[in-house]
């Protein structure tokens, strides 16, 4: 059974502490849907102010809908399209303060109000991206940046 951990210390030790809790729930499970979906389960527990947590993958040069939390959302996004398609055409972390100041964002969820997207790059090859949206601008930082990269590294290991 999966026990709700109390993270603590700074917001980079907090981060560290998810990092090895991410490596060692996903440890020995080669389903890549179920470590898609437990991911996104983890970082909704550990994240606050946020209200979409999840994945898209690549399929025929697109970004499929893959497992989340939060609403329905739209289930195909084109490669160069909205955030999450930028981040696969830039093969770069979008880190968004203000949805409504970036053209071509696609809002599924109404509340959104800003939004951080990481590629998921394997072999040169894009396998998706991790995209979360929260209910507040500027809600994510640089540190947000690099532990939410650092998440998607070790996600990686077990995809
Ligand atoms: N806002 C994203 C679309 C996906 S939802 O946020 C879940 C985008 O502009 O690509």
């Amino acid at each position: 059974m999966f026990e709700v951990q109390a993270y603590s210390g700074s917001k980079q030790e907090s981060y560290e502490q998810l990092l090895k809790q991410l490596d060692s729930l996903l440890e020995g499970e080669d389903s890549v849907v179920a470590n898609l979906a437990n991911a996104s389960a983890l970082l909704n527990q550990f994240l606050d102010q946020v209200n979409w947590v999840g994945f898209y993958t690549m399929d025929n040069g697109e970004l499929v809908l893959g497992p989340f939390q939060g609403l329905p959302a739209c289930v195909k996004i084109p490669n160069g399209k909205g955030v999450c398609g930028t981040a696969t055409e830039k093969r770069a972390t979008q880190l968004v303060p203000d949805v409504h100041q970036f053209p071509g964002h696609i809002a599924c969820d109404a509340q959104s109000q800003s939004e951080i997207v990481v590629p998921i790059i394997q072999n040169e090859e894009i396998f998706g991206v991790l995209d979360i949206d929260a209910p507040v601008k500027e809600r994510f930082d640089e540190t947000d940046r690099h532990y939410l990269e650092q998440f998607v590294e070790t996600l990686k290991k077990h995809l």
